[in-house]
C-alpha cells in the first residue's frame, strides 16, 4: 500500500484529531492493556480518499476496505470501516483467535450494531476494538482516524504518538 503524505489534511489537523480520538478512553473502555491495543512497534500513516478507486467503497456507510499500512516495522493489516456519514474507523484486521483475516466476507461489519464479526468462530468486536463476545483472547487494536466527510479525505495512523503515550503510561521507553 502506497503511503501518501500529501493528504488534504495537514499534520497539525491530524494531530488534533489524534488528541480528540480518545485513545486512552478506548483503552479503559476495552479493558485491554496498552500492549494489547498497540501491537505494532513501527509507526506509519496512510492517507486515503474515498473519491478514488481502491477506497471508493467507503462512499457507502457500512462498507469496509482492507489496507496494509506501511510502517517503520512490519506493515499493519487494517480494516477501514465507514461506520457513519461523518466517520471512518480503523481496526486491526487479523483476528487474535486463530488469525483469520477479517477482510470481507470473513469479517462482517454489522452496521446497526456497530460491531465487526469474525465469522471464523464468531468473535465480535466493538468500534473501539474491545472484545464483545467470542473465543478471541483479546480485542483488536483500534487506530486513530481523521476523516473529513466534506472532501472524502482521511488519514489513519499506526504507532508513533500512540507508542510514546504507551511508554509514558507504563514508565517504559528509552
Ligand atoms: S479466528 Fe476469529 S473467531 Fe476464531
Amino acid at each position: 500500500m502506497k503511503r501518501d503524505d500529501g493528504a488534504g489534511l495537514d499534520r497539525r489537523g491530524f494531530l488534533c484529531g489524534m488528541a480528540a480520538c480518545g485513545c486512552a478512553a478506548a483503552l479503559g473502555a476495552s479493558g485491554c492493556t496498552i500492549a494489547e491495543v498497540y501491537t505494532q512497534t513501527g509507526a506509519g500513516e496512510l492517507a486515503f480518499d474515498i473519491n478514488s478507486g481502491e477506497f471508493a467503497a467507503l462512499q457507502t456507510v457500512g462498507e469496509t476496505v482492507p489496507v496494509d499500512v506501511e510502517t517503520s516495522a512490519d506493515p499493519a493489516p487494517v480494516l477501514l470501516i465507514r461506520n457513519a456519514e461523518d466517520s471512518v474507523i480503523a481496526l486491526e484486521r487479523i483476528c487474535p483467535h486463530t488469525l483469520c483475516d477479517m477482510t470481507a466476507p470473513i469479517g462482517v461489519w454489522d452496521q446497526p450494531a456497530q460491531q465487526l464479526i469474525c465469522i471464523c468462530h464468531t468473535s465480535i468486536f466493538a468500534t473501539d476494538g474491545a472484545l464483545v463476545s467470542g473465543p478471541s483472547p483479546r480485542g483488536v487494536a483500534a487506530y486513530p482516524v481523521v476523516f473529513d466527510p466534506a472532501t472524502g479525505q482521511g488519514v489513519v495512523r499506526i504507532g508513533g504518538e500512540a507508542d510514546a503515550m504507551a511508554q509514558a503510561l507504563t514508565g517504559a521507553g528509552p
